[in-house]
């Protein structure tokens, strides 16, 4: 028989999911396996900054309002995310109306507007919040390019603006944790960017409190670069976390529309899951949170026509799957 989730891990993190506004009601099926198996709640789309702030100066708060109200009423935590990001961001907090980049003084001035808007409205009710989104260019394994250089935001300010993003949040809300969040950070081309942006931020005494690893699995994930990205945050001192977590039963190399799903591909996904759950119980000490990207294998990000993804341990019918029970036995 199933233990809930968040009862299996309640020793060693908070589990959560990504959910839509839709989903954080009692009422639903979606809403009744939030309640049963998680202890902690994100956002997917709708308090990323077009969501709230699409037009500048009207805020749109019912979405992201409905799904802090369901976490406060069943005593779960609000991961926020995120207040600074290239994408799903308003044009307007980039460029003017004959589309020119904006100068750095009234960029500035957005950002700390929509920073300090967010952060306090939601102040003691978003524990976490995921302050820079992705900064980091995700290739180039010499380490030449550091940043996303095709970021409005790098374009506007260079690096200058993660500082910024985290001293206003900080500002609003100093008892929120803020995170760095990025994806492919177990990855030593990446993980070494990440290092070294938090520790410059850190050595400059900005308020930054820990790593997300958005934990955009694959089946052959290794676990030797968890262990070793897990090692060198370690040296850090800062919190971790698994942010966006899921897996996909295929191979990473195949297309759309070729997979044919088997036994083997499911199997590799319990394997891999296994893996990592191991992992994470043994850095329980540093980690502070998983959130897994959504909530079962009917609603996923990563399905496309012609490929379902099945990245979760709960199926289409939010029920627990073999994979489930494989990660239920390590604990
Ligand atoms: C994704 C959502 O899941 C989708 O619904 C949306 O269309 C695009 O964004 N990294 C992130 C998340 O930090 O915000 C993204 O979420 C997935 C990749």
């Amino acid at each position: 028989v199933a233990i809930p989730l968040k009862e299996l891990f309640k020793d060693f993190f908070p589990i959560g999911a990504a959910v839509t506004p839709q989903q954080a009601d009692p009422g639903t099926n979606h809403g009744v396996a939030l309640q049963k198996h998680f202890s902690s709640i994100t956002a997917e789309n709708v308090m990323k900054p077009d969501a709230l702030q699409r037009n500048k100066g009207f805020y749109t708060w019912e979405g992201a309002d409905r799904i802090v109200q369901f976490a406060k009423s069943n005593n779960m935590k609000v991961r926020g995310h995120t207040l600074t990001w290239h994408s799903q961001t308003p044009d307007w907090m980039f460029y003017d109306q004959d589309g020119a980049l904006l100068s750095k003084e009234i960029a500035m001035e957005q950002l700390k507007e929509h920073i300090t808007t967010v952060v306090t409205r939601y102040k003691d009710d978003v524990y976490a919040w995921d302050v820079v989104n992705e900064a980091l260019f995700d290739w180039d394994p010499n380490g030449v390019i550091v940043y996303r250089e095709d970021s409005p935001w790098y374009k506007i300010f260079g690096e200058s603006y993660i500082d910024s993003a985290f001293v206003f949040a900080h500002r609003a809300d100093p008892n929120a944790k803020l995170f760095y969040n990025d994806y492919n950070s177990i990855f030593s081309w990446k993980r070494n960017k990440i290092y070294d942006l938090v520790k410059r931020l850190k050595d400059n005494n900005i308020p930054i409190h820990g790593v997300g690893l958005q934990g955009h699995w694959m089946v052959e994930t290794s676990e030797q670069d968890i262990r070793t990205t897990l090692d060198l945050f370690r040296g850090l001192g800062v919190e971790i976390q698994i942010t966006e977590l899921d897996l996909p039963v295929y191979l990473s190399n195949t297309e759309p529309g070729s997979t044919v799903y088997t036994d083997t591909f499911s199997f590799r996904q319990k394997q891999a899951y296994s893996m990592i759950f191991n992992v994470l119980l043994d850095y329980s000490d540093i980690i502070t949170g998983v959130t897994f990207w959504g909530i079962g294998d009917d609603h996923t990000w990563l399905d496309q026509p012609g490929r379902k993804a099945f990245p979760f341990l709960l199926d289409e019918e939010l029920k627990p799957k073999p994979v489930y029970f494989e990660v239920q036995k390590l604990v």
